[in-house]
């Protein structure tokens, strides 16, 4: 049985989840619009993964015979002024992710739930991944700087991502 405080945790975590895929489903509509369909490709790879996210909270909490309280998902941010925005936006956005996660481990910890540690063990590593992703990109695009050619080449390259997890479970 899941302790009141994780379980009141975890279903705040389904929405910052979902939020997150919605963010990155508005960043992959800027892209979109910017001619950058590599880039949106990401970004919706990326969506698909925080869908996966959010369903993992969600199959943790009926497992451990909790109760799921999906809350209201407030929107996104909609406006960016270019592709180094939209990156570092995403950045900035993991990291505050990372934040939350490591609220909910500590909070794990505090309660000597060891059952939500172990699993929370798993999206601790996957942060890594995800602020990794989004930072090179970042470092990348501040390479190209204005060079509409290496642009088009990163772009191209951005597009390979598919929406599959190579490291899930
Ligand atoms: Fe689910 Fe991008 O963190």
């Amino acid at each position: 049985m899941l302790g009141g405080k994780i379980q009141d945790a975890m279903n705040e975590q389904i929405k910052n989840e979902f939020f997150s895929a919605y963010q990155y489903l508005s960043m992959a509509a800027y892209c979109e619009s910017a001619n950058l369909p590599g880039s949106a490709q990401w970004m919706r790879a990326q969506a698909q993964e925080e869908n996966e996210h959010a369903m993992k909270f969600y199959d943790f909490i009926l497992e451990r015979d909790g109760n799921v309280e999906l809350k209201a998902i407030e929107g996104p941010r909609v406006e960016f002024g270019s592709p180094l925005e939209v990156f570092e936006g995403a950045l900035e956005h993991e990291r505050k992710v990372t934040a939350m996660i490591n609220d909910l481990y500590a909070l794990a910890m505090e309660e000597r739930d060891y059952a939500s540690q172990t699993f929370l063990q798993w999206f601790v590593t996957e942060q890594v991944e995800e602020e990794k992703n989004a930072g090179d990109v970042v470092e990348t695009l501040k390479m190209v700087g204005g060079s509409n050619e290496a642009l088009f080449l990163l772009d191209r390259e951005l597009g390979q991502r598919q929406g599959d997890e190579p490291s899930a479970d």
